[in-house]
């Protein structure tokens, strides 16, 4: 069974209380959930995770070699600046997406560069949640996909 690590990174453990004009109402834990729901019926494995250090999200990527099939990330902030994490998804042999809540293009311009995008197969923005479904699912059909997006 194809198996998925979806990862939120800082201070998306307030969802629902954070900035609800841009984030929404709903918390991480239901984003989990709908994560979870999503996988039951569509039948792969996945595994929800967060963490406000960019040291945990590091050692998730580094440890997912040979365990998980594809990667959904949110890395929030670190987006922006985390060469490390980049540096870890640069030896990342799967697929990964990244996603964002809120439309980032709409927002400051820091948030207009991601150094990830560059080393991850796509970005998903301004969808709020259904973004990471939609990434479960480009992930899923990857191997049925005769271009190489
Ligand atoms: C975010 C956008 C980032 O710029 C911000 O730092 C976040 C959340 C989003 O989901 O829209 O923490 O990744």
């Amino acid at each position: 069974m194809r198996k998925y690590l979806v990862i939120n990174g800082p201070n998306l453990n307030t969802l629902g209380q954070r900035e609800p004009d841009v984030y929404g109402h709903e918390s991480l834990a239901d984003l989990e959930h709908q994560i979870e729901n999503i996988a039951k019926q569509r039948g792969f494995g996945v595994t929800c995770c967060q963490s406000n250090h960019e040291g945990d999200i590091i050692d998730w990527i580094q440890k997912a070699k040979g365990v998980y099939t594809g990667i959904v990330i949110n890395p929030g902030a670190f987006t922006h600046y985390s060469y490390a994490i980049r540096d870890a998804f640069a030896s990342w042999e799967g697929p990964a997406v990244e996603v964002h809540i809120s439309n980032v293009h709409k927002r400051e311009a820091f948030r207009h560069q991601s150094v990830l995008a560059p080393v991850l197969n796509g970005q998903i923005v301004g969808l709020g949640f259904h973004g990471y479904i939609l990434a479960l699912d480009y992930l899923e059909n990857l191997t049925n996909q005769s271009a190489n997006y």
